[in-house]
This record gives structure tokens, C-alpha cells and sequence, in this order.
């Protein structure tokens, strides 16, 4: 091909191209006219991927650039009069920058300039932090500890307790709560413990991820809860520690004592856990049991084996060497716990929730715990600011269950609402009763100055969000992505940024997707084939991406693909129940009258029945499958007419009952 040619389709002068051409490995000389046509394609192709490429930096450039004019703003803004920052007792960097409104690069630059070297996610201390904003023109204030609520559930367990027939009194399975410091290996302890122990092996079911699993040992239940390592997840260690009977607490024997593992032991301290101290890791070469005794015995926790009280267990999740050791040590604990250990499953409720999250499909789903009681299918209950009707429980291998005893982990469907982490469950199975508390809670947001409307939105409009973890090779990539993912809008559907970081994907990353059912995204990064494995093993979604729109275009359709279309009832009439035919579990053959309307088959039958008191309620839905007239098949019956009726569904129908029927229409609300 001709060099001008070439030129020309590359829109720049023969000139350029030539000046062009070395610096992109093509070398033709300085007096050739010519370039063969396979290398003038290749010239072509390279080309436009070094345009794209630089389109992508100018991009990020401009985005930085904007961040920075923005944080000048600021400054020339806070100049004139310092902005309250409220700070905790201790803070990432990364989050730090971002109640600052400033660059994480800015903060970073603060912390050097104070002699401080620190890796985005590393914590800070309330006292250096406080430094930093300062420096940068805030005031600041301390934010007081976040209040966890389910320290009461205990407490209030321990009352209920007083007044229970003492001869009624089992002893539970106790509660063990894991804790430790990010990557130590809690996580992969459960896991060792769960797949060796009978009670997995029996079910033969594969373990759901319920945050809370019994395991046996011995012949004996106990009951774990699994806790995140990670910085940003404080608040749920606590609640760990609150809602336990005892505590294990994990360090790596190839590592030391870290920022969470001195948190976890204030948890510990403060819920006045006994608790077994798992070294763990102890298969690896760099292992060092003794280091870590040492550590431990410099923060006042001395090891039985050095004349103190603390149970030390070198463990490997890997090797399974002390597993048993371990839970025997736990069994040991228990037996001298006893006296706590109590509950009547015959008595009253009492139970706290341990997660919970909502379900695309199933609503609002929390992962109980209970104390002391039975909790029932079919129970009216009241779960902090939320109630319901407990439609249907899973165990932990996601099997359904009929009831829920004391100190089995459980997920329980049916809320209207998501309740918070450590909210006391309830049982009012007396109707007038469970109407008035749920009047209470209506009337208690309205007390606070709120309609119903902004103060449950989760009884109104149900927030998805997208929860993404994600990684880039440099820091003004993933600044420029997370600024983006932040600022896509779309109906009811937010993002939620879990974590972020620089450098490949982690197996703690996929760690936590998991525990968070979250996204992975990796930009301009490579992921290992252990990583990779892992990934696939535990099905969560990862993409990889090279080009910043393309990434953030997938995020905003995946967003698209979530927003729930609104369903709209169309009534079509309803028909009185004469007869019944034939009744089964799960189909009702039956016999009525059409007293309303115009009724056809495929459509939904909401079942209606006059209670003791006179009044109408709701006690279920069935499919109309099929209408019969004269036993023919008809696809339509009328007002006045007598039918008969196939429906599927669990719902037991009664003579007397009324069937509305309506049709569900489906339409995407506008965006
Ligand atoms: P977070 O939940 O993120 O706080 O981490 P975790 O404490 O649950 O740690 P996790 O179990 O996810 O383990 C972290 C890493 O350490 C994984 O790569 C494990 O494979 C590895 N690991 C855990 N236990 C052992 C062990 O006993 N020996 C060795 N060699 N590796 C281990
Ligand atoms: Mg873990």
C-alpha cells in the first residue's frame, strides 16, 4: 500500500506517519513509499487500539483533573470556615479520604508529610486520623461506638430464663462465635471442622451459607457463627461477640497480632466471653507458636502452658492437625459454661438475628438464632421494627424446616421487612395483640416526624443494591472507576462499593463476595489459578475488564437487568365456594358459584375466610389451573354461573371460602 494512502486512512499527514510509524515498531525506512499490505493492516490496527488507549487516559485524566478542581473548591470553600467531620476510633484510609470529600491520593500525601506510610486499607487510630483531617482544614468530632442492639438479646434472654419452669430447662448446643483478624483463617476453620464432622456427612447436603452452622463433636452439638475479618465489618464482629456463648479467637501463626485481632478481643472482653485462642496456620515453615504466646502475653493474655488462664490451640485448617483438639477444648469450656447454657423450648420466644439481606426472589430473609422457646411455620412475629407471618424456614442445609429450637441457626421467610443485625425476635400469636404492635411500629415512625412511606421504605420500595468488590492496577484507574459506578442512577437500584483495592484479586476477595454476594471486578489485572478455581467453585460472578466504559456500560446494564417490573392486579370477579371434590396437599378439586365478574382459568385465586370475630381474612393464594362447566373444559365462566375448579397450591380451602381472582400484569416502570 501506498505510505500516503496509509496516511490517509489514518487521518494524519504522510509526515506524521512516518515520524509515527518507529515509535510503534513498524520500521520501513525514511525514504519508502511503499508498505506491504498484511503490515499496513497491522500499522492500521495498532493504531486504533493506541487511540483507544489514549482516549482511556484522557478520560481518567479529565476525571482526576475534576476531582481536583473540585477539591480546590473545597479547600478555597473550607478556607472560609472549617467543615465538622465526625471520625471513629478507628478509620481506613480509603474511607477517611471519603468523609473528607478529598482524593485518597491527598490523604495518603497528609499521612507522609506526618511521617505515617500507609496502604489505602490499612486502619487508622481516632487520634492520627483526627491529626490528618485537622491538617486539612476540618474540625472534628468523635463519633461514639456504634450501638449494637443485640447485647440486650442476651440480657433479655437471661430474664425471660428467671421466670421458666426449672424442670423444663435443656441444656442448648452453645453458641461460638469466630474472631480474628482479616485472612487468619476463620473462614477456612469452619470449613475444615464442618466437612470432618458427622452432621454434614449425615445430611449429605451440601452446606448453604447462612453465616451460622451447628457442627458434632463427640456427640455433642455446637453451634458456630462465622465473622468477617475484614476493617469495614466492626460492627458485625460485635454483634458476633453479642449474640455468642463463647469465642474462638483466630491469629496466624505466621503473622503477629493485628488491628482486628485486638479488636475481636475488646469484644471479648466487653461481652465477657470465655474464649480458646486458635493458632492456626502451623503447617506453614515461617509458623511460630511461641511468637505469638509472646504477643499475646504482652497484651496481658498469658497461655496456660506459661502459668496463665488462656487456652492456646495450634491448629492448621489446612493439615486439620489440633481440629479435634480444639473442639474438645470447646466441649471443656462448655461443660464449665453449663449454668448458661439453659433454655425451655417449651417457653416463651426469645431469639436475635444474626443477618439478614433481601432477596431478589424470596424478600426479606434473616438468619436467626434462638435462646430460649420454639419458633414455629405459621407464627405472627415481631423482629425489631418489622413483623410477619413466619411463611417458611430453612436449616442450614437449606432443607425446610417445621420448627426452630434453641441454638439452632435458621433462615426465616416471611418479613415485610429487612430487620437489623441483633434485633429481638418476638412470637404474638394472639391476633389483636400482633395488630396493635404492628400498629405501634407504623405509629412509632410516624412519631419521628416521617410518612410511612420515607421512614419503612422497605415495606414501600425495596433498594437492591449491587455490591461489587473491586480492583485495579493503579491508583487513578480505580479512582476514576469507583467515581463512576458511584454516579450511575437507576430506579431503586444502588451500588455499593464492598471493597477496593490495587493489585490482582485475593482469595479473601472472593471470601468476602461470598459472605456478601458480591460482583468481583478486576481493571487491567491478572488473576491467578488458584483464585480462579476458587471462584468458580463458589459461583461467583467476576469480570475482568481492559477498557473503563466498557466496564462501567456492563454494570449499568446489569443494573437494567434488576429493576422489577411493577405488577399490577387486574380483577377479574370472584366465586363463592360450594363444594369441595377433592383436596390434597398441594390441589383442590372444587365445586362453586361465580358472584362477581368474568373468571378464567390460568389466573391467581387469593383465598378469603371469615374469621371467628366476624372478619374477612387472607389465608393464602392457589393457582386456577382449570374451569369446568358440565365437565367440559371452558375458558371462561360469567357471573351467576356454577363451575367446578382445579387449583394448585398449598393453601387449604374451606366451604364457604371466597376466591378473588385476579390476573398479574406486569410493566417496567420508567427509568
Ligand atoms: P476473612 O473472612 O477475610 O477475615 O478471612 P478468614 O480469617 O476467614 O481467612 P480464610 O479462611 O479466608 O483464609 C485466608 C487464607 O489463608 C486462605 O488463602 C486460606 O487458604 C489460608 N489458610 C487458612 N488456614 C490455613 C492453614 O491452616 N494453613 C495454610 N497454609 N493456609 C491457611
Ligand atoms: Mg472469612
Amino acid at each position: 500500500m501506498n505510505i500516503t494512502e496509509l496516511a490517509r486512512r489514518l487521518k494524519i499527514t504522510p509526515k506524521e506517519l512516518k515520524i509515527a510509524l518507529p515509535k510503534l515498531g513498524f520500521h520501513i525506512g525514511a525514504r519508502a513509499i511503499q508498505i506491504p499490505e498484511k503490515q499496513a493492516m497491522q500499522v492500521v490496527e495498532v493504531w486504533q487500539e493506541n487511540r483507544k488507549k489514549e482516549k482511556e487516559i484522557k478520560k481518567i485524566e479529565d476525571k482526576i483533573s475534576k476531582t481536583k478542581k473540585e477539591e480546590s473548591l473545597n479547600e478555597e470553600k473550607s478556607k472560609e470556615k472549617p467543615k465538622l467531620v465526625n471520625i471513629p476510633s478507628s478509620i481506613r484510609v480509603y474511607d477517611l479520604a471519603e468523609k473528607l470529600n478529598l482524593s485518597v491520593m491527598k490523604v495518603m500525601n497528609e499521612l507522609i508529610k506526618n511521617g505515617v506510610l500507609s496502604s489505602i486499607n490499612e486502619n487508622l487510630d481516632y487520634e492520627v486520623a483526627a491529626i490528618i483531617a485537622e491538617n486539612l482544614g476540618f474540625e472534628v468530632n468523635k463519633e461514639e461506638g456504634k450501638k449494637i442492639v443485640s447485647v440486650s438479646a442476651k440480657e433479655k434472654a437471661k430474664d425471660i430464663l428467671k421466670t421458666e419452669d426449672k424442670k423444663k430447662m435443656v441444656l442448648r448446643p452453645p453458641i461460638v462465635v469466630i474472631m480474628g483478624h482479616v485472612d487468619h483463617g476463620k473462614s477456612s476453620i469452619l470449613d475444615a471442622i464442618r466437612k470432618s464432622q458427622i452432621v454434614a456427612k449425615e445430611k449429605g447436603g451440601i452446606t448453604q451459607h447462612i453465616g451460622a452452622y451447628q457442627v458434632k463433636h463427640k456427640n455433642r452439638l455446637i453451634t458456630f457463627i462465622d465473622t468477617p475479618g475484614h476493617e469495614a465489618f466492626e460492627a458485625m464482629r460485635a454483634r458476633g461477640g453479642a449474640v455468642a456463648d463463647i469465642a474462638i479467637l483466630v491469629i496466624a501463626a505466621d503473622d503477629k497480632i493485628q488491628p482486628q485481632t485486638l479488636e475481636s478481643i475488646r469484644v471479648i472482653q466487653k461481652e465477657e466471653l470465655p474464649f480458646v485462642v486458635a493458632i492456626n496456620k502451623i503447617d506453614r515453615a515461617e509458623a511460630d507458636v511461641k511468637k505469638i504466646k509472646k504477643g499475646l502475653s504482652e497484651i496481658n493474655l498469658l497461655s496456660e502452658d506459661w502459668g496463665g488462664k488462656v487456652i492456646c490451640v495450634p491448629v492448621s485448617a489446612e493439615s486439620k492437625e489440633g481440629l479435634d483438639n480444639l473442639l474438645e477444648m470447646i466441649n471443656l469450656v462448655a461443660d464449665l459454661e453449663k449454668d448458661k447454657l439453659l433454655a425451655n423450648p417449651q417457653g416463651s420466644l426469645m431469639g436475635a438475628v444474626i443477618e439478614s439481606h433481601l432477596d431478589l426472589g424470596l424478600g426479606p430473609v434473616a438468619t436467626i438464632i434462638v435462646y430460649n422457646g420454639t419458633l414455629r411455620k405459621g407464627d405472627n412475629i415481631v423482629v425489631g421494627q418489622t413483623y410477619g407471618r413466619l411463611k417458611f424456614a430453612k436449616d442450614q442445609y437449606g432443607e425446610f424446616i417445621e420448627n426452630i429450637k434453641p441454638s439452632f441457626p435458621a433462615q426465616i421467610f416471611g418479613l415485610k421487612g429487612i430487620p437489623q443485625v441483633g434485633d429481638l425476635i418476638e412470637v404474638v400469636n394472639e391476633n389483636k395483640e400482633f395488630k396493635s404492635q404492628i400498629k405501634q411500629i407504623s405509629s412509632a415512625h410516624f412519631d419521628q416526624g416521617l410518612s410511612i412511606e420515607q421512614s419503612l421504605p422497605q415495606f414501600k420500595k425495596e433498594i437492591k443494591y449491587v455490591n461489587i468488590i473491586v480492583r485495579a492496577d493503579v491508583l487513578g484507574s480505580l479512582e476514576a472507576i469507583i467515581g463512576s459506578l458511584k454516579s450511575l442512577v437507576c430506579p431503586n437500584i444502588e451500588i455499593k462499593i464492598v471493597k477496593s483495592g490495587l493489585g490482582g484479586l485475593t482469595e479473601a476477595d472472593v471470601e468476602l463476595a461470598k459472605t456478601t454476594q458480591s460482583w468481583l471486578i478486576g481493571f487491567n489485572i491478572k488473576v491467578n489459578n488458584s483464585v480462579k478455581q476458587l471462584i468458580k467453585e463458589s459461583k461467583i460472578k467476576m469480570d475482568l475488564y481492559e477498557v473503563i466504559y466498557k466496564l462501567i456500560e456492563d454494570v449499568q446494564d446489569f443494573m437494567k437487568s434488576l429493576i422489577n417490573p411493577e405488577i399490577t392486579e387486574k380483577k377479574l370477579g370472584k366465586i363463592e365456594i360450594l363444594e369441595i371434590f377433592r383436596q390434597t396437599v398441594k390441589e383442590a378439586i372444587l365445586g362453586g358459584k361465580v358472584l362477581e365478574g368474568k373468571i378464567f382459568p390460568e389466573s391467581i385465586a387469593r383465598v378469603w375466610r371469615l374469621n371467628s370475630e366476624g372478619e374477612k381474612e387472607i389465608e393464602g393464594e392457589s393457582k386456577l389451573l382449570q374451569i369446568q362447566v358440565n365437565k367440559q373444559d371452558v375458558k371462561e365462566v360469567l357471573v351467576g354461573a356454577e363451575c367446578g375448579l382445579k387449583l394448585s397450591g398449598k393453601t387449604k380451602i374451606e366451604k364457604n371460602d371466597i376466591l378473588e381472582i385476579y390476573q398479574e400484569i406486569k410493566c417496567l416502570p420508567k427509568a
